[in-house]
């Protein structure tokens, strides 16, 4: 299977040329890649532009959805409009969401399983806070957001999921994970999902890190740590230092 690599946008940019112009470069940097999946997720409002340019060279995502289909529920978008606009993937109870807008897992769990019924494939992200860290508590926050955020879906099936994790020390400081926690914290993972889905299930569910990935460091977690594929932030705005993220990849 081919590794995955997201670029998460965020709330950038501001206009409309520099969205286009941000993708362009990207696209033209990594028209020769083979073994990656590169998945973009821009805000809301430039998705249509891109994916009506792209001749689906890309996976497209967005960066959050609501749970239901549609209804008087102002500022909401529904998983089924991202999915007619073209996108296959769903950016979920991620850190900043859960801080600036309150969303909990019972939350994520909702929008999780409306986005899998709309064929969308979510990216659920989970991780600790520096305390919970330094108190010991990383294994038992990531094993109750999962069971939180996959309440709905453990006794249904399904395989399109996607986890990332994204310990909130490591987002946009520059100090990313050590290769051996994650690895530790992959090992951890792979087991409880196994524990409490079944291995037929849990193989198909890809995992993979973010938190502070460069061109420096991308490699190390795909080839040393073993994740699937990479949620990028604040270096996916940087075209050139995305493109290297990617044939970095490309090349392990
Ligand atoms: P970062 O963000 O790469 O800027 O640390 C990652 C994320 O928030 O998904």
């Amino acid at each position: 299977m081919k590794s995955l690599v997201i670029a998460n946008w965020k709330m950038n940019p501001e206009t409309e040329k520099e969205a286009k112009n941000l993708f362009d470069l990207i696209r033209s940097g990594i028209k020769d890649i083979k073994n990656v999946e590169v998945v973009i997720c821009p805000p809301f409002v430039w998705l249509p532009i891109l994916v009506g340019s792209s001749a689906l060279t890309f996976g497209f995502g967005s960066q959050d959805c609501f749970w239901e289909e549609s209804g008087a529920f102002t500022g909401e978008i529904s998983p089924q409009m991202l999915k007619n606009l073209g996108c296959q993937y769903v950016i979920l109870g991620h850190s900043e969401r859960r801080i600036y807008s309150g969303e909990t897992d019972e939350m994520v769990a909702k929008k999780i399983k409306a986005a899998l019924e709309s064929g969308l494939e979510p990216i659920l992200c989970i991780g600790e806070t520096a305390k919970q860290k330094k108190q010991n508590k990383t294994k038992d926050v990531l094993e109750q957001q999962l069971k939180e955020s996959l309440n709905h879906l453990i006794t249904q099936s399904f395989d399109r999921l996607i986890i990332a994790y994204e310990p909130i020390w490591a987002i946009g400081t520059g100090n990313p994970c050590k290769i051996k926690d994650a690895k530790e914290v992959l090992l951890f993972l792979r087991e409880f999902l196994n524990k409490i889905l079944g291995p037929e299930i849990s193989k198909n569910i890809r995992i993979i890190y973010g938190g502070s990935i460069n061109s420096q460091n991308a490699k190390d977690f795909v080839k040393k740590a073993n994740f699937q594929g990479l949620l990028v932030g604040g270096a996916s705005l940087n075209a050139q230092e995305f493109i290297k993220i990617v044939k970095n990849i490309d090349k392990a």
